[in-house]
């Protein structure tokens, strides 16, 4: 990909996102995740809830990479001395088949750990594996993973991932108040 055809990561607000920017995230969205239940792409740019964040790359005005991130308390510890930690969730991570290989996960992950730091978020997070997310920070936890349903359930997840930001990695258990993102 020539330096010159393609653009910087750029970050928007979820909510200045407007109708054609909706639609491109939609198509590009649809077109990476293809599993069952990810239908829910074609009509809106969110999975189960809508993030904060969107950073995303064209490339000759075309968009063809994306991260979201949303704004998330979680508690992180040793039962009970559990404390709360801002973290940024990061989700929706896509790059358009034709762009594949060539570095724009990492570029992309370093914008948004930037903008973490600086707006003093304690750690990232995604449900995800280490071989896509290892070379950007993230990596598995000793504790194990709660994720909580409003209804009550709990579920332990397996693929989450966790990355310093402004604080390190708490030892114990993750308590996230779902749903996972
Ligand atoms: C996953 C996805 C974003 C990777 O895009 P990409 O452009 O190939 O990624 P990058 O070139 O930036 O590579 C980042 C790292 O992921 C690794 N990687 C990429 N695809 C991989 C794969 N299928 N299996 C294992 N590792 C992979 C790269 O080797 C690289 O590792 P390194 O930094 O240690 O060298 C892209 O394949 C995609 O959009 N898939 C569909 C949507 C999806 O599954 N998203 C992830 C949800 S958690």
């Amino acid at each position: 990909m020539a330096e010159s055809e393609r653009s910087d990561v750029v970050r928007i607000a979820d909510d200045d996102v407007d109708p054609t920017f909706d639609r491109e995230l939609r198509e590009l969205l649809a077109a990476c995740f293809t599993k069952p239940g990810d239908e829910i792409f074609r009509t809106r740019r969110y999975y189960a809830q809508p993030p904060s964040w969107r950073w995303s790359i064209r490339f000759e005005d075309r968009l063809v990479a994306h991260v979201a991130a949303h704004d998330l308390a979680i508690r992180f510890g040793i039962r009970p001395r559990l404390r709360t930690l801002r973290v940024l969730g990061i989700a929706e991570v896509c790059v358009a088949p034709g762009s594949r290989g060539v570095g724009l996960v990492p570029e992309m992950l370093g914008v948004a750990h930037a903008f973490g730091v600086e707006r003093g978020f304690d750690l990232a997070m995604l449900f995800g594996r280490e071989a896509i997310y290892g070379s950007s920070g993230y990596h598995a936890t000793s504790g194990r993973v709660n994720v909580i349903e409003a209804d009550g359930t709990a579920a332990v997840r397996r693929d989450a991932l966790l990355r310093p930001l402004a604080s390190g990695v708490p030892e114990g258990d993750v308590i996230l108040d779902g749903p996972a993102f």
